[in-house]
């Protein structure tokens, strides 16, 4: 579904990700895991059209990513659920919500699309007019995952969703995307969170300084010693 081929990035001069090669097959869940500034959600930021590439290609059902404008890139199916949210604050929640539902394809299913993210997310329907800035931090992550699915996406973002929440809230955090592999959607999600991550993907690349330096199922990278010696820097 989704195919980086050495793709290269960076920040004016400054070079964040090298020789990046991943790949995403349709129905799966694969995990980027790596240390802080490992380039993670760079990887994320290119995927979704915000940041170019300057090397390499991202191809998405054979369309060349690296080519082609962020909004068009959702159109392609792909949602992206940032690092730090960016919920519109002083929108509620349904509000934001309907701008995930934006997109000339989404739009005609929009109700119906609500109706969906609700039943996922009941928390959500019940503060559907409180003001999203107002909400805990593990209902702001919802809600931002609730915005992206709105697009009706094939290929769900996910970068360090579980990043500032009580482990009770992690936990079902996890589980939800195990639910959402279940329901067919494809996902690609960064995290920190290392073992928990491990279980509910079916593979796994280990970024380290822009460079992925293993990769494998899931299972196996958690019984190797292969990301203990990635954080060691081994
Ligand atoms: N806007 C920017 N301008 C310049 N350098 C940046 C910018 N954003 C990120 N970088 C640098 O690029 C490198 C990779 O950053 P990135 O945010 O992709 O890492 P990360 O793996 O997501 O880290 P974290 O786990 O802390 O979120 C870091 O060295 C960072 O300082
Ligand atoms: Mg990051």
């Amino acid at each position: 579904m989704l195919t980086l081929s050495s793709v290269h990035a960076g920040y004016g001069s400054f070079p964040a990700l090298f020789d990046v090669s991943l790949e995403v097959r349709q129905g799966e869940a694969v995990g980027v895991i790596g240390p802080n500034g490992a380039g993670k959600t760079t990887l994320m930021r290119v995927v979704s059209g915000l940041l170019r590439p300057s090397g390499g290609t991202i191809v998405m059902e054979g369309v060349d990513l690296a080519r082609t404008a962020s909004h068009r890139i959702v159109e392609l199916g792909i949602a992206h659920v940032p690092e730090s949210r960016r919920l519109f604050p002083r929108m509620t929640v349904e509000d934001n919500l309907k701008m995930g539902g934006f997109t000339p394809a989404a739009r005609p299913g929009f109700r119906q699309r609500l109706a969906v993210v609700y039943e996922l997310f009941p928390r959500l329907a019940e503060r559907r007019e409180q003001l999203a800035g107002s909400m805990s931090g593990g209902e702001q992550q919802m809600c931002a995952i609730g915005r992206a699915l709105m697009s009706e996406p094939k290929l769900l973002l996910l970068d360090e969703p579980s990043a500032g929440l009580a482990p009770v809230i992690v936990e079902q955090l996890f589980e939800l995307v195990k639910r959402l592999r279940a329901g067919g959607l494809t996902v690609l999600i960064v995290e920190q969170n290392v073992q928990q991550v491990l279980r509910v993907v079916d593979r796994a690349y280990v970024l380290k300084t822009g460079r992925i330096r293993a990769a494998g199922a899931a299972a196996e990278l958690l019984a190797s010693g292969t990301i203990r010696d990635a954080y060691l820097g081994v």
